[in-house]
């Protein structure tokens, strides 16, 4: 069998990569419906060496004969038809923070609980933040091998995941500033070249900014463990791709470094790349347009009982987003 496929958002940074995994997945297309703005309608995509026209979305559009909906746009796009193609039987995969931590949506990552996939009440499925994503994929392992107490973790987050717009303005200020011109500055509250952000999201009146209030729920969410204790502080960097993490674990029972590589190692979806004295440890220019989670300089942490220290690097617009959601559209075809 195969299926038609509606990508809303089609023309950002996440939908064009989805467009690039359909492809290199061959996955099983019988028609793909592209929706964008206004401003991106009757611009051509090509996917699976078809031509495929970008339509734009309007509460008018008809999603007939659509079976599944990858949805990466933004939060409204996500309310309104999100909802509205779930109850019509569309299976909906959203990318949005809009639905993941309601308790009839499961909120997926394949490797760690495809198994929250078998209740979809409301046709929706969420994928997380594309900093939990790798998150949750490295302390799997070790929640199953020794328990996780608790977790402070640090991003260095890359501007594509504010989207294609952002990618654009740390480019067109770097080329700016190096020919003596002023950067413009409209992405972020602050230029982004030749600078970081200790803020993504808004923040809250305890000072959290939401990205790291996020992290912390999902990853709670996803690995089944309300009572983890998980602090978070996230960082913009100026990288185009890949969001990288400093994660410090309180394990439950101890752990050798060696014995978190080789748990690491074992779960799929991650590549440990750990050899300090050959300076190998996963970079953003590693881990860009890969699909695996990159982890590295693991060692054990002395400063508390059964400490541990990681850093990840993940490719945000694979496997924190486009990857990870046409992953979800696989598990839930084989399970039909
Ligand atoms: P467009 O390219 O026409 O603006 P990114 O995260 O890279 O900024 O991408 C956001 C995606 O969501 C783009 O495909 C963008 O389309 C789409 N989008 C944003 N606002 C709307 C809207 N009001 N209606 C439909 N699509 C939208």
């Amino acid at each position: 069998p195969a299926y038609t496929v509606a990508i809303l958002g089609a023309t950002g940074a996440v939908g064009k990569e989805t467009l690039e995994i359909l492809e290199e997945r061959n996955f099983p297309l019988s028609g793909l419906r592209l929706f964008a703005s206004k401003r991106s309608a009757g611009e051509v995509l090509s996917c699976q060496d078809k031509e495929w026209k970008v339509e734009e979305l309007t509460s008018a559009s008809s999603f007939a004969g659509v079976d599944i909906a990858l949805i990466s746009a933004t939060d409204d796009i996500s309310r309104e038809y999100g909802r509205r193609l779930g109850s019509s039987g569309v299976v909906v995969i959203d990318d949005s923070g809009v639905f993941r931590m309601e308790p009839d949506v499961p909120l997926v990552v394949p490797e760690v609980n495809a198994g929250a996939l078998a209740s979809m009440p409301r046709g929706i499925v969420a994928i997380p933040n594309c900093t939990t994503t790798p998150l949750v994929m490295a302390l799997k392992p070790l929640q199953d091998a020794v328990g996780v107490k608790r977790v402070v973790v640090t991003t260095f987050q890359s501007v594509s995941g504010t989207g294609a717009a952002a990618m654009d303005e740390l480019m067109t200020q770097t080329k700016d500033l190096l020919a003596f011109r002023d950067a413009k500055v409209e992405a972020y509250p602050y230029q982004i070249a030749f600078n970081l952000l200790p803020h993504i999201g808004s923040f809250n009146e305890g000072g959290d900014c939401s990205e790291e209030v996020k992290i912390a729920r999902e990853t709670r969410k996803i690995l089944g463990a309300p009572s983890l204790r998980l602090t978070a502080t996230t960082v913009r960097v100026p990288v185009l791709r890949c969001h990288s993490e400093a994660v410090n674990v309180e394990l439950e029972r101890p752990l050798k470094a060696n014995e978190a590589r080789a748990a690491l190692a074992g779960m799929p979806g991650v590549i440990v790349y750990d050899d300090p004295a050959k300076k190998l440890y996963p970079m953003p220019l590693d881990a860009t347009g890969k699909d695996e989670v990159y982890v590295g300089r693991i060692r054990e942490d002395e400063s508390v009982p059964n400490g541990l220290n990681l850093w990840v690097v993940s490719d945000n617009l694979r496997k924190g987003a486009a990857l990870n959601a046409v992953q979800i559209a696989e598990c839930l075809i084989a399970a039909q």
